[in-house]
Protein backbone atom coordinates (compact mmCIF):
# COMPACT_ATOMS: atom_id res chain seq x y z
CA UNK A 1 0.00 0.00 0.00
CA UNK A 2 0.70 3.46 -0.61
CA UNK A 3 2.29 5.93 1.52
CA UNK A 4 -0.85 8.91 2.52
CA UNK A 5 -0.28 12.16 1.52
CA UNK A 6 -1.56 14.00 4.42
CA UNK A 7 -3.12 17.78 3.32
CA UNK A 8 -3.67 19.69 7.07
CA UNK A 9 -4.15 23.30 5.10
CA UNK A 10 -7.32 24.55 3.16
CA UNK A 11 -7.41 24.43 -0.52
CA UNK A 12 -8.48 27.52 -1.64
CA UNK A 13 -8.37 29.16 -5.49
CA UNK A 14 -5.91 25.60 -6.23
CA UNK A 15 -3.51 27.25 -3.09
CA UNK A 16 -2.64 26.07 0.88
CA UNK A 17 -3.45 28.34 2.81
CA UNK A 18 -3.94 28.46 6.83
CA UNK A 19 -6.90 29.75 8.61
CA UNK A 20 -6.48 33.69 8.94
CA UNK A 21 -6.68 33.13 12.58
CA UNK A 22 -3.93 30.14 12.56
CA UNK A 23 -6.45 28.11 14.08
CA UNK A 24 -6.34 24.53 13.72
CA UNK A 25 -8.43 21.29 15.05
CA UNK A 26 -7.12 17.40 15.54
CA UNK A 27 -7.88 14.95 13.39
CA UNK A 28 -8.00 11.59 15.06
CA UNK A 29 -7.29 8.17 13.67
CA UNK A 30 -10.22 6.79 16.16
CA UNK A 31 -8.95 2.91 15.86
CA UNK A 32 -5.98 4.20 17.25
CA UNK A 33 -6.84 7.81 19.26
CA UNK A 34 -3.83 9.12 17.40
CA UNK A 35 -3.61 12.45 15.81
CA UNK A 36 -2.89 11.81 12.32
CA UNK A 37 -3.15 15.72 11.46
CA UNK A 38 -3.86 19.63 12.25
CA UNK A 39 -6.02 20.78 10.39
CA UNK A 40 -6.53 24.40 9.01
CA UNK A 41 -9.99 25.29 11.09
CA UNK A 42 -11.81 27.43 8.62
CA UNK A 43 -13.61 30.59 9.48
CA UNK A 44 -16.01 33.03 8.30
CA UNK A 45 -13.14 34.81 7.52
CA UNK A 46 -12.17 32.47 5.29
CA UNK A 47 -15.04 31.41 3.88
CA UNK A 48 -15.23 34.78 2.74
CA UNK A 49 -12.29 34.06 1.00
CA UNK A 50 -13.45 30.45 -0.77
CA UNK A 51 -16.79 32.40 -1.77
CA UNK A 52 -14.15 35.62 -3.59
CA UNK A 53 -12.26 32.69 -5.12
CA UNK A 54 -15.10 30.83 -5.81
CA UNK A 55 -16.82 33.93 -7.39
CA UNK A 56 -14.01 34.62 -9.39
CA UNK A 57 -13.86 31.44 -11.38
CA UNK A 58 -17.25 31.54 -11.98
CA UNK A 59 -16.58 34.79 -14.07
CA UNK A 60 -13.28 33.61 -15.58
CA UNK A 61 -13.80 32.78 -19.29
CA UNK A 62 -11.24 29.53 -18.39
CA UNK A 63 -14.25 28.31 -16.56
CA UNK A 64 -16.95 29.52 -17.74
CA UNK A 65 -16.91 29.61 -21.46
CA UNK A 66 -15.04 25.90 -21.22
CA UNK A 67 -16.25 23.60 -23.93
CA UNK A 68 -18.26 21.15 -22.11
CA UNK A 69 -16.55 18.13 -23.76
CA UNK A 70 -13.28 19.45 -22.04
CA UNK A 71 -15.45 19.79 -18.80
CA UNK A 72 -16.52 15.98 -18.91
CA UNK A 73 -13.11 14.87 -19.69
CA UNK A 74 -11.21 17.08 -16.89
CA UNK A 75 -13.84 15.02 -14.77
CA UNK A 76 -13.17 11.64 -16.37
CA UNK A 77 -9.02 13.13 -15.63
CA UNK A 78 -10.24 12.86 -12.08
CA UNK A 79 -11.70 9.77 -11.73
CA UNK A 80 -8.57 8.38 -13.28
CA UNK A 81 -6.32 10.11 -10.75
CA UNK A 82 -8.25 8.86 -7.37
CA UNK A 83 -7.65 5.68 -9.94
CA UNK A 84 -4.12 6.14 -9.45
CA UNK A 85 -4.20 6.70 -5.55
CA UNK A 86 -7.00 4.98 -4.44
CA UNK A 87 -4.93 2.54 -2.23
CA UNK A 88 -3.88 5.65 -0.58
CA UNK A 89 -7.28 7.69 -0.54
CA UNK A 90 -8.85 4.10 0.86
CA UNK A 91 -6.02 4.10 3.85
CA UNK A 92 -6.60 7.71 4.89
CA UNK A 93 -10.23 7.33 4.81
CA UNK A 94 -10.21 4.43 7.54
CA UNK A 95 -7.52 6.11 8.93
CA UNK A 96 -10.16 8.96 9.57
CA UNK A 97 -12.95 7.36 9.80
CA UNK A 98 -11.88 3.58 11.59
CA UNK A 99 -14.04 2.13 8.81
CA UNK A 100 -12.58 -0.99 7.75
CA UNK A 101 -9.91 -1.14 4.54
CA UNK A 102 -12.09 -3.60 3.04
CA UNK A 103 -14.93 -1.08 3.10
CA UNK A 104 -12.71 2.19 2.08
CA UNK A 105 -10.78 0.26 -1.29
CA UNK A 106 -13.53 -2.31 -2.10
CA UNK A 107 -16.70 -0.50 -2.13
CA UNK A 108 -15.72 3.26 -1.51
CA UNK A 109 -13.49 4.37 -3.82
CA UNK A 110 -14.97 1.80 -6.83
CA UNK A 111 -18.21 4.13 -6.40
CA UNK A 112 -16.49 7.35 -6.03
CA UNK A 113 -14.40 6.81 -9.85
CA UNK A 114 -18.11 5.76 -11.02
CA UNK A 115 -19.77 8.76 -9.66
CA UNK A 116 -16.66 11.29 -11.28
CA UNK A 117 -17.48 9.13 -14.79
CA UNK A 118 -21.14 9.16 -14.89
CA UNK A 119 -21.08 12.63 -13.90
CA UNK A 120 -18.33 13.45 -16.94
CA UNK A 121 -20.89 12.02 -18.94
CA UNK A 122 -23.26 14.25 -18.29
CA UNK A 123 -21.33 17.28 -18.02
CA UNK A 124 -21.83 17.41 -22.18
CA UNK A 125 -25.51 16.60 -22.10
CA UNK A 126 -27.04 19.57 -20.13
CA UNK A 127 -29.61 20.29 -22.94
CA UNK A 128 -32.63 23.42 -22.80
CA UNK A 129 -35.29 22.68 -25.08
CA UNK A 130 -37.30 25.16 -27.78
CA UNK A 131 -40.72 25.07 -26.82
CA UNK A 132 -44.07 25.88 -28.74
CA UNK A 133 -45.55 29.32 -27.23
CA UNK A 134 -48.51 31.21 -28.93
CA UNK A 135 -47.57 34.18 -31.06
CA UNK A 136 -44.84 34.84 -33.58
CA UNK A 137 -41.96 33.66 -30.75
CA UNK A 138 -39.11 31.26 -30.95
CA UNK A 139 -38.45 30.53 -26.93
CA UNK A 140 -35.88 28.19 -25.67
CA UNK A 141 -34.57 27.38 -22.59
CA UNK A 142 -30.93 27.61 -21.46
CA UNK A 143 -29.54 25.35 -18.20
CA UNK A 144 -27.32 27.30 -16.63
CA UNK A 145 -24.94 26.25 -14.02
CA UNK A 146 -26.84 27.76 -10.36
CA UNK A 147 -23.15 29.87 -9.05
CA UNK A 148 -21.23 28.99 -6.09
CA UNK A 149 -22.52 25.36 -4.76
CA UNK A 150 -22.20 25.15 -0.95
CA UNK A 151 -21.56 21.32 -0.11
CA UNK A 152 -21.69 20.29 3.55
CA UNK A 153 -20.54 16.50 3.95
CA UNK A 154 -20.95 14.33 7.15
CA UNK A 155 -18.30 11.89 8.61
CA UNK A 156 -19.28 8.51 7.69
CA UNK A 157 -19.00 8.02 3.91
CA UNK A 158 -16.36 11.10 3.60
CA UNK A 159 -15.01 10.86 0.00
CA UNK A 160 -18.28 9.17 -1.50
CA UNK A 161 -20.71 11.54 -0.47
CA UNK A 162 -18.10 14.35 -1.06
CA UNK A 163 -18.44 13.14 -5.08
CA UNK A 164 -22.27 13.04 -4.89
CA UNK A 165 -22.29 16.33 -4.58
CA UNK A 166 -19.34 17.54 -6.08
CA UNK A 167 -19.19 16.01 -9.26
CA UNK A 168 -22.69 17.07 -10.57
CA UNK A 169 -21.70 20.25 -9.73
CA UNK A 170 -19.01 20.52 -11.83
CA UNK A 171 -20.15 18.70 -14.45
CA UNK A 172 -22.87 21.45 -14.54
CA UNK A 173 -20.26 24.42 -14.68
CA UNK A 174 -20.56 25.73 -10.79
CA UNK A 175 -18.01 26.38 -8.60
CA UNK A 176 -17.84 24.78 -5.55
CA UNK A 177 -16.84 25.13 -1.66
CA UNK A 178 -16.89 21.84 -0.14
CA UNK A 179 -16.83 21.82 3.73
CA UNK A 180 -15.95 18.37 5.13
CA UNK A 181 -16.93 16.78 8.28
CA UNK A 182 -14.97 17.98 10.77
CA UNK A 183 -14.36 14.36 11.79
CA UNK A 184 -13.10 13.30 8.25
CA UNK A 185 -11.79 16.22 6.29
CA UNK A 186 -8.85 14.90 5.02
CA UNK A 187 -10.28 12.77 1.65
CA UNK A 188 -11.72 15.54 0.03
CA UNK A 189 -8.81 18.17 0.56
CA UNK A 190 -6.53 15.31 -1.41
CA UNK A 191 -9.24 15.18 -3.39
CA UNK A 192 -9.45 18.45 -4.75
CA UNK A 193 -5.52 18.58 -5.24
CA UNK A 194 -5.81 16.17 -7.08
CA UNK A 195 -8.72 17.67 -9.28
CA UNK A 196 -5.84 20.97 -9.57
CA UNK A 197 -3.24 18.43 -10.80
CA UNK A 198 -5.68 17.12 -13.49
CA UNK A 199 -6.16 20.51 -14.47
CA UNK A 200 -9.24 22.43 -13.02
CA UNK A 201 -9.42 26.44 -13.06
CA UNK A 202 -8.31 27.97 -10.09
CA UNK A 203 -11.52 28.60 -7.78
CA UNK A 204 -13.50 26.06 -9.01
CA UNK A 205 -13.18 23.69 -6.28
CA UNK A 206 -12.06 24.99 -2.68
CA UNK A 207 -12.03 22.45 0.55
CA UNK A 208 -12.69 24.87 3.48
CA UNK A 209 -11.95 22.29 6.66
CA UNK A 210 -13.66 23.15 9.74
CA UNK A 211 -16.66 22.96 12.40
CA UNK A 212 -20.27 23.09 11.74
CA UNK A 213 -21.17 26.15 13.58
CA UNK A 214 -18.35 28.11 12.41
CA UNK A 215 -17.52 26.67 9.12
CA UNK A 216 -20.57 25.24 7.80
CA UNK A 217 -22.98 27.79 9.72
CA UNK A 218 -20.79 31.04 7.39
CA UNK A 219 -20.83 29.01 4.10
CA UNK A 220 -24.66 28.51 4.11
CA UNK A 221 -25.04 32.12 5.53
CA UNK A 222 -22.84 33.75 2.87
CA UNK A 223 -24.69 35.85 0.18
CA UNK A 224 -21.85 34.83 -2.27
CA UNK A 225 -23.06 31.30 -2.19
CA UNK A 226 -26.37 30.68 -4.51
CA UNK A 227 -27.17 27.08 -3.39
CA UNK A 228 -26.33 24.55 -0.48
CA UNK A 229 -26.36 20.53 -0.76
CA UNK A 230 -26.36 19.08 2.91
CA UNK A 231 -25.95 15.48 3.92
CA UNK A 232 -26.09 15.51 7.85
CA UNK A 233 -28.12 15.07 11.05
CA UNK A 234 -31.69 16.53 10.54
CA UNK A 235 -31.14 18.94 13.16
CA UNK A 236 -28.94 20.62 11.59
CA UNK A 237 -30.68 20.07 8.49
CA UNK A 238 -33.31 22.42 9.78
CA UNK A 239 -30.81 25.25 10.91
CA UNK A 240 -29.54 24.80 7.24
CA UNK A 241 -32.89 25.21 5.14
CA UNK A 242 -33.56 28.32 8.47
CA UNK A 243 -30.84 29.47 7.06
CA UNK A 244 -31.14 29.60 3.94
CA UNK A 245 -34.46 31.38 4.20
CA UNK A 246 -32.10 34.40 4.65
CA UNK A 247 -30.78 34.54 1.37
CA UNK A 248 -32.74 32.66 -0.62
CA UNK A 249 -30.74 30.29 -1.36
CA UNK A 250 -31.58 27.13 -3.44
CA UNK A 251 -31.32 23.67 -0.54
CA UNK A 252 -30.93 20.90 -0.75
CA UNK A 253 -31.01 18.01 2.60
CA UNK A 254 -30.28 14.26 2.84
CA UNK A 255 -30.87 13.82 6.56
CA UNK A 256 -31.34 11.37 8.83
CA UNK A 257 -33.44 7.69 8.77
CA UNK A 258 -34.08 4.75 11.08
CA UNK A 259 -35.11 2.74 7.95
CA UNK A 260 -37.23 -0.60 8.18
CA UNK A 261 -36.28 -3.66 6.84
CA UNK A 262 -39.60 -5.96 6.38
CA UNK A 263 -38.92 -9.70 6.72
CA UNK A 264 -42.06 -11.52 5.42
CA UNK A 265 -42.64 -15.39 6.40
CA UNK A 266 -42.65 -16.50 2.63
CA UNK A 267 -39.21 -15.05 2.35
CA UNK A 268 -35.70 -17.38 1.26
CA UNK A 269 -34.81 -16.63 5.21
CA UNK A 270 -30.89 -17.35 4.83
CA UNK A 271 -30.65 -14.53 2.30
CA UNK A 272 -33.06 -12.32 4.61
CA UNK A 273 -30.66 -12.45 7.49
CA UNK A 274 -27.84 -11.94 4.78
CA UNK A 275 -29.43 -8.65 3.92
CA UNK A 276 -30.38 -7.44 7.28
CA UNK A 277 -26.67 -8.37 8.72
CA UNK A 278 -25.48 -6.08 6.01
CA UNK A 279 -28.25 -3.68 6.10
CA UNK A 280 -27.13 -2.97 9.99
CA UNK A 281 -23.65 -3.83 10.55
CA UNK A 282 -21.73 -2.59 6.98
CA UNK A 283 -20.14 1.10 7.94
CA UNK A 284 -20.29 -0.63 11.57
CA UNK A 285 -24.30 1.02 11.06
CA UNK A 286 -22.84 4.92 10.27
CA UNK A 287 -25.09 4.52 7.36
CA UNK A 288 -28.20 6.78 6.82
CA UNK A 289 -29.69 4.21 5.12
CA UNK A 290 -28.92 1.45 7.89
CA UNK A 291 -31.80 -1.07 8.18
CA UNK A 292 -31.52 -0.25 11.75
CA UNK A 293 -34.88 -1.67 12.48
CA UNK A 294 -35.44 -5.36 11.06
CA UNK A 295 -39.73 -6.25 10.83
CA UNK A 296 -39.82 -9.79 11.02
CA UNK A 297 -43.05 -11.62 10.60
CA UNK A 298 -43.55 -13.78 13.62
CA UNK A 299 -44.66 -17.00 11.96
CA UNK A 300 -40.59 -16.53 10.99
CA UNK A 301 -39.15 -14.31 14.05
CA UNK A 302 -37.90 -16.79 15.94
CA UNK A 303 -35.85 -18.77 13.23
CA UNK A 304 -34.75 -15.40 12.47
CA UNK A 305 -33.80 -14.24 14.96
CA UNK A 306 -31.49 -17.56 16.22
CA UNK A 307 -30.09 -16.93 12.96
CA UNK A 308 -29.35 -13.12 12.75
CA UNK A 309 -27.55 -13.03 16.16
CA UNK A 310 -25.41 -16.41 15.24
CA UNK A 311 -24.34 -13.99 12.30
CA UNK A 312 -23.88 -11.07 14.46
CA UNK A 313 -21.47 -12.74 16.94
CA UNK A 314 -19.50 -13.60 13.76
CA UNK A 315 -19.25 -9.82 12.94
CA UNK A 316 -15.93 -9.38 15.17
CA UNK A 317 -14.20 -5.97 15.55
CA UNK A 318 -11.07 -5.66 14.50
CA UNK A 319 -8.16 -3.40 13.37
CA UNK A 320 -9.66 -1.49 10.42
CA UNK A 321 -6.82 -1.84 8.19
CA UNK A 322 -6.91 -5.46 8.70
CA UNK A 323 -8.22 -6.22 4.87
CA UNK A 324 -10.13 -8.88 7.05
CA UNK A 325 -11.85 -6.75 9.26
CA UNK A 326 -15.57 -6.16 8.62
CA UNK A 327 -16.79 -4.15 11.69
CA UNK A 328 -14.27 -1.16 12.76
CA UNK A 329 -14.35 1.77 14.81
CA UNK A 330 -17.17 4.24 16.00
CA UNK A 331 -15.88 7.62 14.51
CA UNK A 332 -15.27 10.04 17.74
CA UNK A 333 -15.80 9.50 21.29
CA UNK A 334 -18.67 11.42 21.02
CA UNK A 335 -20.71 8.54 18.58
CA UNK A 336 -19.45 5.92 20.99
CA UNK A 337 -21.07 8.13 23.76
CA UNK A 338 -24.03 8.16 21.61
CA UNK A 339 -24.72 4.85 21.01
CA UNK A 340 -23.51 3.63 24.09
CA UNK A 341 -26.03 5.65 25.24
CA UNK A 342 -28.49 4.20 23.10
CA UNK A 343 -27.71 0.75 24.35
CA UNK A 344 -29.02 1.40 27.77
CA UNK A 345 -31.84 3.03 26.45
CA UNK A 346 -32.72 0.11 24.71
CA UNK A 347 -32.00 -2.42 28.29
CA UNK A 348 -33.99 0.33 30.34
CA UNK A 349 -37.20 0.14 28.44
CA UNK A 350 -37.61 -3.68 28.27
CA UNK A 351 -35.92 -4.48 24.95
CA UNK A 352 -34.40 -7.60 24.98
CA UNK A 353 -30.36 -7.31 24.54
CA UNK A 354 -29.72 -10.94 22.63
CA UNK A 355 -25.59 -10.26 21.83
CA UNK A 356 -23.42 -7.12 21.81
CA UNK A 357 -23.81 -3.78 23.07
CA UNK A 358 -20.69 -3.49 24.90
CA UNK A 359 -17.63 -1.09 24.38
CA UNK A 360 -14.44 -2.66 23.26
CA UNK A 361 -10.86 -2.25 22.11
CA UNK A 362 -8.58 -3.54 19.42
CA UNK A 363 -4.88 -4.00 20.92
CA UNK A 364 -5.93 -2.18 24.08
CA UNK A 365 -7.54 1.01 22.13
CA UNK A 366 -9.68 2.89 20.19
CA UNK A 367 -13.76 3.79 19.72
CA UNK A 368 -15.07 -0.30 19.16
CA UNK A 369 -18.53 -1.38 19.94
CA UNK A 370 -19.37 -5.34 19.58
CA UNK A 371 -22.55 -5.73 16.84
CA UNK A 372 -25.63 -5.35 18.80
CA UNK A 373 -29.10 -7.05 18.45
CA UNK A 374 -32.19 -6.09 20.53
CA UNK A 375 -34.96 -8.09 20.31
CA UNK A 376 -38.80 -8.21 20.95
CA UNK A 377 -38.20 -4.16 20.28
CA UNK A 378 -41.74 -2.58 20.40
CA UNK A 379 -42.21 0.13 17.66
CA UNK A 380 -42.67 3.05 20.01
CA UNK A 381 -39.43 2.59 22.30
CA UNK A 382 -36.87 5.48 21.49
CA UNK A 383 -33.79 2.45 19.60
CA UNK A 384 -37.16 2.03 17.38
CA UNK A 385 -37.87 5.40 16.51
CA UNK A 386 -34.51 7.48 16.50
CA UNK A 387 -31.10 7.20 14.73
CA UNK A 388 -28.79 5.66 16.72
CA UNK A 389 -26.13 5.65 13.73
CA UNK A 390 -24.23 2.63 15.48
CA UNK A 391 -23.99 -1.32 15.05
CA UNK A 392 -27.21 -1.82 16.76
CA UNK A 393 -30.48 -3.76 15.13
CA UNK A 394 -33.97 -3.39 16.64
CA UNK A 395 -35.39 -6.37 16.00
CA UNK A 396 -39.16 -5.79 15.70
CA UNK A 397 -41.95 -8.84 15.55
CA UNK A 398 -44.99 -8.02 13.32
CA UNK A 399 -48.01 -10.16 12.74
CA UNK A 400 -48.57 -9.72 9.02
CA UNK A 401 -48.03 -7.49 5.88
CA UNK A 402 -50.60 -4.95 6.79
CA UNK A 403 -48.74 -4.57 10.16
CA UNK A 404 -45.44 -4.49 8.73
CA UNK A 405 -46.26 -1.34 6.49
CA UNK A 406 -48.00 0.43 9.39
CA UNK A 407 -44.81 -0.06 11.80
CA UNK A 408 -42.51 0.63 8.96
CA UNK A 409 -43.85 3.68 8.53
CA UNK A 410 -44.39 5.31 11.67
CA UNK A 411 -41.31 7.17 11.95
CA UNK A 412 -40.61 10.56 11.06
CA UNK A 413 -37.85 9.65 8.77
CA UNK A 414 -38.28 8.27 5.70
CA UNK A 415 -34.70 7.72 4.02
CA UNK A 416 -34.66 3.59 2.78
CA UNK A 417 -36.68 0.88 3.27
CA UNK A 418 -36.08 -3.07 2.40
CA UNK A 419 -38.59 -6.20 1.90
CA UNK A 420 -37.59 -9.66 1.85
CA UNK A 421 -40.60 -12.35 0.05
CA UNK A 422 -40.95 -14.55 -2.48
CA UNK A 423 -44.22 -12.82 -3.80
CA UNK A 424 -43.74 -10.23 -6.28
CA UNK A 425 -47.19 -9.06 -5.75
CA UNK A 426 -46.63 -8.26 -2.42
CA UNK A 427 -43.05 -7.24 -3.02
CA UNK A 428 -44.28 -4.32 -5.11
CA UNK A 429 -47.18 -3.84 -2.87
CA UNK A 430 -44.80 -3.05 0.18
CA UNK A 431 -42.46 -1.58 -1.85
CA UNK A 432 -46.09 1.12 -3.30
CA UNK A 433 -47.01 1.54 0.14
CA UNK A 434 -43.47 2.14 2.04
CA UNK A 435 -43.14 6.04 2.53
CA UNK A 436 -39.27 6.16 2.18
CA UNK A 437 -37.32 7.52 -0.88
CA UNK A 438 -35.67 4.05 -1.96
CA UNK A 439 -37.11 0.71 -1.32
CA UNK A 440 -34.99 -2.54 -1.74
CA UNK A 441 -36.44 -5.81 -2.92
CA UNK A 442 -34.57 -8.98 -1.45
CA UNK A 443 -31.36 -6.59 -1.11
CA UNK A 444 -30.06 -4.06 0.99
CA UNK A 445 -27.43 -1.43 -0.10
CA UNK A 446 -27.48 -1.48 -3.43
CA UNK A 447 -26.80 2.11 -4.89
CA UNK A 448 -25.68 3.20 -8.47
CA UNK A 449 -24.35 6.88 -9.75
CA UNK A 450 -27.51 6.70 -12.16
CA UNK A 451 -29.84 6.30 -9.59
CA UNK A 452 -31.57 8.84 -7.43
CA UNK A 453 -31.40 8.19 -3.43
CA UNK A 454 -32.78 10.81 -1.22
CA UNK A 455 -35.37 11.07 1.27
CA UNK A 456 -39.11 11.57 2.22
CA UNK A 457 -40.38 13.15 5.46
CA UNK A 458 -38.36 13.91 8.02
CA UNK A 459 -35.24 12.70 6.07
CA UNK A 460 -35.37 15.84 3.91
CA UNK A 461 -35.81 16.37 0.08
CA UNK A 462 -33.95 16.56 -2.92
CA UNK A 463 -32.17 13.64 -4.50
CA UNK A 464 -28.49 13.13 -5.06
CA UNK A 465 -27.19 10.94 -7.73
CA UNK A 466 -29.07 10.21 -11.10
CA UNK A 467 -28.68 12.71 -13.98
CA UNK A 468 -32.39 14.34 -13.45
CA UNK A 469 -31.44 15.02 -9.95
CA UNK A 470 -28.20 16.62 -10.91
CA UNK A 471 -29.98 19.15 -13.33
CA UNK A 472 -32.95 20.10 -10.81
CA UNK A 473 -30.06 20.71 -7.77
CA UNK A 474 -27.40 22.10 -10.08
CA UNK A 475 -28.61 24.37 -12.92
CA UNK A 476 -31.51 26.79 -13.14
CA UNK A 477 -33.56 27.40 -16.08
CA UNK A 478 -33.77 30.75 -18.24
CA UNK A 479 -36.50 31.13 -20.82
CA UNK A 480 -35.63 33.16 -23.86
CA UNK A 481 -37.91 34.51 -26.20
CA UNK A 482 -37.24 36.09 -29.81
CA UNK A 483 -39.33 38.23 -31.73
CA UNK A 484 -39.67 36.45 -35.42
CA UNK A 485 -41.42 37.47 -38.51
CA UNK A 486 -45.06 37.01 -37.92
P1 LIG B 1 -24.08 16.96 11.90
O1 LIG B 1 -25.36 17.14 11.17
O2 LIG B 1 -23.75 17.89 13.00
O3 LIG B 1 -22.86 17.03 10.84
C1 LIG B 1 -22.96 16.92 9.44
C2 LIG B 1 -22.21 18.06 8.76
O4 LIG B 1 -22.88 19.28 9.06
C3 LIG B 1 -20.77 18.26 9.25
O5 LIG B 1 -19.97 18.67 8.16
C4 LIG B 1 -20.92 19.37 10.24
O6 LIG B 1 -19.73 20.10 10.46
C5 LIG B 1 -21.97 20.23 9.58
N1 LIG B 1 -22.67 21.14 10.47
C6 LIG B 1 -22.94 20.98 11.79
N2 LIG B 1 -23.58 22.07 12.27
C7 LIG B 1 -23.73 22.94 11.24
C8 LIG B 1 -24.32 24.23 11.09
N3 LIG B 1 -24.87 24.85 12.12
N4 LIG B 1 -24.31 24.81 9.89
C9 LIG B 1 -23.76 24.18 8.83
N5 LIG B 1 -23.17 22.97 8.90
C10 LIG B 1 -23.16 22.34 10.08
O7 LIG B 1 -24.04 15.48 12.41
P2 LIG B 1 -23.12 14.93 13.61
O8 LIG B 1 -23.25 15.81 14.82
O9 LIG B 1 -21.78 14.69 13.10
O10 LIG B 1 -23.84 13.54 13.91
C11 LIG B 1 -24.96 13.49 14.77
C12 LIG B 1 -25.98 12.52 14.28
O11 LIG B 1 -26.50 12.96 13.03
C13 LIG B 1 -25.49 11.12 14.00
O12 LIG B 1 -25.44 10.34 15.13
C14 LIG B 1 -26.51 10.63 13.01
O13 LIG B 1 -27.66 10.21 13.69
C15 LIG B 1 -26.85 11.87 12.22
N6 LIG B 1 -26.11 11.93 10.95
C16 LIG B 1 -26.72 11.54 9.79
C17 LIG B 1 -26.01 11.52 8.61
C18 LIG B 1 -26.60 11.10 7.33
O14 LIG B 1 -25.91 10.51 6.50
N7 LIG B 1 -27.84 11.40 7.03
C19 LIG B 1 -24.61 11.85 8.55
C20 LIG B 1 -24.06 12.32 9.82
C21 LIG B 1 -24.80 12.32 10.95
MG1 LIG C 1 -22.45 17.93 15.16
Amino acid sequence: MSKQTIRDKMWIGNEWADAKNGGTFASINPATHDTIAEVASGQAEDIDRAVESARAALSNPEWRDMNPHKRSRLLWKLADAVQMNADELGALETADNGKPYFESRQVDLPSVIENLRYFAGLANKIEGATIPVAGPFLNYTLREPVGVVGCITPWNFPLSLATWKVAPALACGNAVILKPAEQTPLSSLRLAELAADVGFPSGVFNVVPGFGDTAGAALVAHPGVDAVAFTGSTDVGKMVMRSCADTLKKVSLELGGKSPNIVLADADIRAAVRGAITGIFYGKGEVCAAGSRVLVEREVYDDFLEEFTARAEKMTIGDPMDPSTRLGAIVSEEQLERVLGYVESGKNDGAQLVTGGEQATVNGKGNFVTATVFADVEPNMTIAQEEIFGPVAAVIPVEDVDHAIKVANDTMYGLASGVWTRDIGKAHRVARDLQAGTVWINTYNQYDSASPFGGYKASGFGRDLGHEAALEKYTQTKSVWVAVDG
